[in-house]
C-alpha cells in the first residue's frame, strides 16, 4: 500500500498539463469518485488495524499534494494567458513611428532621372569643387565670358589654376567625354553654386540635371523628340513644347525650351504671364569645339546636350513660391510632400 502511494505521488509530481482541458483530465484521473486517490481510500478498509494510522495519514497527504498540484497548474495556465493577453496582441496594428518624408527636390530629381533612364540614359556624377577647365574652358567659354566673373562664380583658389564651385552640371559632360568614347548617353544630376543674393527667386545654390548624347548621326530632331517625350511624361500627355533660338557657348545651334503652361493648359494665366508658355530648359547640339577639347572627333561624332534646373521643374509641379523653402528644412513644409506621392 505504501509503495502504491509513493508511486502515485511520483507520477503526479512528473505530470505536465498545458491546457485547461488537460488539467481537468488530471483532476478526474486522480481526485474524482472513480479516481486513483478514491481507489486508495476504498482499499484503506483492508489495511490492518496497526497500519491504519500511518497509511491514513499518507493517503491524506497524497490527496492534498494532488489537489495543490492541480490548483497550481490551473493558476499557471490562467496567469500565462493573462500575461500573453496584456503584452502581445497579434491583431493590433503596429505602433507607427514617424519616418522622414522625401525632399521635394529628390522626388523630382528621381522622376527626371527615371524618365531618361527609360530612354537608355545612365547616371553620371562629378565633383562640386571644380577647376576652370571643366566648368568653362573645355566648354568653349571665351576667357572674358561674364559667367567667369567673380559676380557669378565662387572661387576657392586662383593660383596656379582657378579652383571654383561649379556653376552648372555641364562640367560633368567634359569629365565623361574625356574618359569615354561614344556612344555616350548620360544624365548628370547635381548641386551647383552661383554668387547670387538669396531671395524668393534666387539662391546661391540650386540643382540641375544635365543630359548628353553623343553618337554617329545624332541630329536636332533626336533632341526634340527626346525632350518632347520628357515633357509629356513629366507634365502630362497634352503638354506641348516649343524651341526658341538661344545662345550657349557649348552648343551650336542652341535653344531654350518652353512647355505649354501646365497651370492654365496654355490659355494664359498669371503664372505664364498670359503667354501660355513657361521656360524649362536650355539645349542644343554640342559645339564641335567642345568635342575636340574632350578628345572626340567632331568629323565622326555629333551629339546634343540639355540642362534644366530641378527647382524650376519642382515649382511647376508643386507651386513652391519661395526658393528658400527648399533649404530651410522646415518639417511642416517637407511633410507636405509625403502625401504628394
Ligand atoms: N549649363 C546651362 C546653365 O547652367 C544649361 C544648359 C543649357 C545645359 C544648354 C546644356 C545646354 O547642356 O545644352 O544655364
Amino acid at each position: 500500500m505504501i509503495e502504491k502511494i509513493n508511486r502515485l505521488k511520483e507520477e503526479v509530481m512528473a505530470v505536465i498539463a498545458t491546457t485547461p482541458e488537460a488539467v481537468e483530465e488530471l483532476r478526474i484521473k486522480y481526485l474524482s469518485k472513480k479516481g486513483a486517490v478514491s481507489a486508495l481510500m476504498a482499499d484503506f478498509r483492508n489495511v490492518p488495524a496497526e497500519q491504519k494510522r500511518e497509511i491514513g495519514q499518507r493517503i491524506n497527504e497524497l490527496k492534498s499534494f494532488v489537489t495543490d498540484k492541480i490548483n497550481t497548474l490551473k493558476e499557471q495556465l490562467s496567469a500565462g494567458s493573462d500575461a500573453e493577453a496584456s503584452s502581445i496582441d497579434l491583431t493590433r496594428t503596429a505602433t507607427l513611428f514617424p519616418v522622414g518624408s522625401r525632399h521635394p527636390l529628390s522626388i523630382v530629381k528621381n522622376d527626371i532621372i527615371n524618365i531618361f533612364a527609360d530612354m537608355g540614359f545612365t547616371i553620371a556624377e562629378g565633383p562640386e569643387i571644380e577647376d576652370d577647365w571643366h566648368v568653362f574652358s573645355s566648354l568653349n567659354f571665351p576667357p572674358d565670358h561674364p559667367a567667369r566673373d567673380m559676380q557669378d562664380t565662387f572661387f576657392i583658389a586662383r593660383n596656379p589654376v582657378d579652383v571654383l564651385l561649379r556653376t552648372h552640371t555641364s562640367s560633368v559632360q567634359t569629365r565623361v567625354m574625356e574618359k569615354t568614347q561614344p556612344p555616350i548617353r548620360i544624365v548628370c544630376p547635381g548641386r551647383v553654386y552661383r554668387n547670387e543674393a538669396i531671395s524668393a527667386r534666387a539662391h546661391c545654390f540650386f540643382h540641375q540635371v544635365e543630359g548628353l548624347y553623343i553618337d554617329k548621326n545624332v541630329s536636332f530632331a533626336d533632341l526634340k523628340q527626346v525632350l518632347l517625350t520628357f515633357a509629356q511624361k513629366m507634365f502630362g500627355p497634352e503638354t506641348k513644347i516649343r524651341l526658341r533660338p538661344s545662345f550657349f557657348p557649348f552648343t551650336e545651334p542652341s535653344a531654350e525650351m518652353d512647355i505649354s503652361c501646365n497651370i492654365c493648359g496654355g490659355k494664359g494665366c498669371a503664372f505664364c504671364k498670359g503667354t501660355g508658355w513657361v521656360e524649362i530648359l536650355g539645349c542644343g547640339m554640342v559645339d564641335p569645339n567642345v568635342l575636340k577639347s574632350c578628345g572626340i572627333d567632331p568629323e565622326v561624332y555629333s551629339g546634343y546636350a540639355f540642362g534644366m534646373g530641378i527647382e524650376r521643374i519642382t515649382n511647376l509641379k508643386y507651386r513652391v513660391k519661395d526658393l528658400r523653402m527648399f533649404s530651410e528644412n522646415d518639417v511642416r513644409f517637407l511633410a507636405e510632400f509625403e502625401s504628394a506621392r
